[in-house]
C-alpha cells in the first residue's frame, strides 16, 4: 500500500486518510474520478485525461477544483511522497459534504483525494496475459461517458465474471452489441481483417488509452473502424483486446466458452501492444 494519500489539501498517511461521512461521494456517487498511468516516472497522457475530468465534472454542473497546474503538482509530489515510478495515480472529485438531500446544495466545498498504486511496467515481451471473458448485459446507466465513481455495476459484473471462473466482462446492449469491459474499451480483429473498437457515445467511456492507440496506429497505417460489433461478430473474431490505463493492452482469447482467433495473443494486437510500448518509452 503506498504510504500517503492526498485529501483536500493535505499528504497525509494512507491509513490515515478519510472524508466526512456526509460527502456526496459516499451518500450518492456524486462524484467523478481519472485513473492516470505513470510509466518510468512519466505520467501518460495526463493532460487529456484531466480534459475528461473536467469535462466528466461539467457533465454534472461542476467545476475542476483547482487549477490544471495545482493538480499537476499535487499529483508530482504525491508520487515523489510515495516513491512510486511506475503505477497508477487515482483522482477522485465529489461535490463535498453536506446534509444528505438529492438536490445539490447551494455551498459546499468539493472533496478532492488522489492515492497511487504500484504497478509493473507494460511490457509487451513479458506481460501480454490473456483474458478470458464472460459477456454479460450490459447494466449500467446511459451517461457512461462520464467518469463517475458509480461503479456498482461494473463491480458486479466483474464479481460475476470471476465468479464463473473468467478474468473480466464484456458487456452487450439491448441490440447485441458489445459496449465495453467493466473498466476498458473492447476491441476486436474481425475474421475479414478490420480493426473494430465502438464509437465514442454515452453507451462508453471514450477511454484516453482507446485514443491514443487510434492516433499511433493510424499514424502507422492501420486503419480503425470506430464501429459497434455485436457479440456474435467478437465470437467470430480473429482477435480480441482490450485497452485502459491501467492494462494498457490486454489481449482476449476466449469469450465465453469460444476460443478466440487460435487461442493464441494475435499478431495486430502484439502490433498495437508494441506500438503502444513505444510511445510509453518515447
Ligand atoms: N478504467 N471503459 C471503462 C468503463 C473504464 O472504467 C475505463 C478505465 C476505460 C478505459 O479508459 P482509459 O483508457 O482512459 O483508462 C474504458 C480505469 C482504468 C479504472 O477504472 O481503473
Amino acid at each position: 500500500m503506498s504510504r500517503f494519500a492526498y485529501v483536500n489539501g493535505a499528504y497525509v498517511r494512507h491509513s490515515d486518510a478519510s472524508v466526512h461521512i456526509e460527502d456526496r461521494g459516499f451518500q450518492f456517487g456524486d462524484s467523478v474520478y481519472e485513473v492516470v498511468y505513470l510509466y518510468q516516472g512519466k505520467l501518460i497522457d495526463a493532460e487529456p485525461h484531466l480534459d475528461r475530468m473536467e469535462r466528466s465534472l461539467d457533465e454534472l454542473q461542476m467545476d475542476m477544483p483547482m487549477s490544471r497546474k495545482a493538480m499537476g503538482l499535487i499529483m508530482k509530489e504525491l508520487i515523489k511522497r510515495n516513491r512510486l515510478k511506475t503505477g497508477l495515480v487515482y483522482i477522485q472529485v465529489t461535490r463535498g459534504s453536506a446534509t444528505r438531500d438529492f438536490p445539490f446544495p447551494s455551498a459546499c466545498d468539493q472533496t478532492m483525494v488522489m492515492t497511487t498504486r504500484r504497478m509493473p511496467a507494460f511490457d509487451p515481451d513479458k506481460a501480454l496475459k490473456p483474458l478470458k471473458v464472460k459477456s454479460l448485459p450490459d447494466i449500467r446507466w446511459s451517461r457512461c461517458d462520464i467518469k463517475t465513481t458509480q461503479l456498482l455495476a461494473a463491480a458486479l459484473s466483474k464479481q460475476t465474471a470471476l465468479d464463473d471462473g473468467y478474468d473480466d466482462a464484456w458487456l452487450v446492449d439491448e441490440a447485441g452489441f458489445v459496449t465495453e469491459g467493466t473498466s476498458n474499451n473492447a476491441w476486436i480483429v474481425t475474421k475479414d481483417g478490420k480493426l473494430k473498437t465502438r464509437k465514442p457515445s454515452h453507451e462508453i467511456l471514450n477511454g484516453i488509452t482507446r485514443q491514443s492507440i487510434i492516433t499511433l496506429a493510424t499514424e502507422k497505417g492501420i486503419e480503425i473502424i470506430e464501429e459497434a460489433f455485436t457479440l456474435e461478430e467478437a465470437l467470430e473474431a480473429k482477435e480480441a483486446f482490450v485497452t485502459s490505463a491501467s492494462a494498457c493492452l490486454k489481449p482476449v482469447t476466449q469469450i465465453n466458452e469460444h476460443t478466440i482467433g487460435n487461442g493464441n495473443v494475435g499478431i495486430i494486437s502484439e502490433q498495437i501492444a508494441r506500438i503502444y510500448a513505444n510511445f510509453l518509452k518515447g
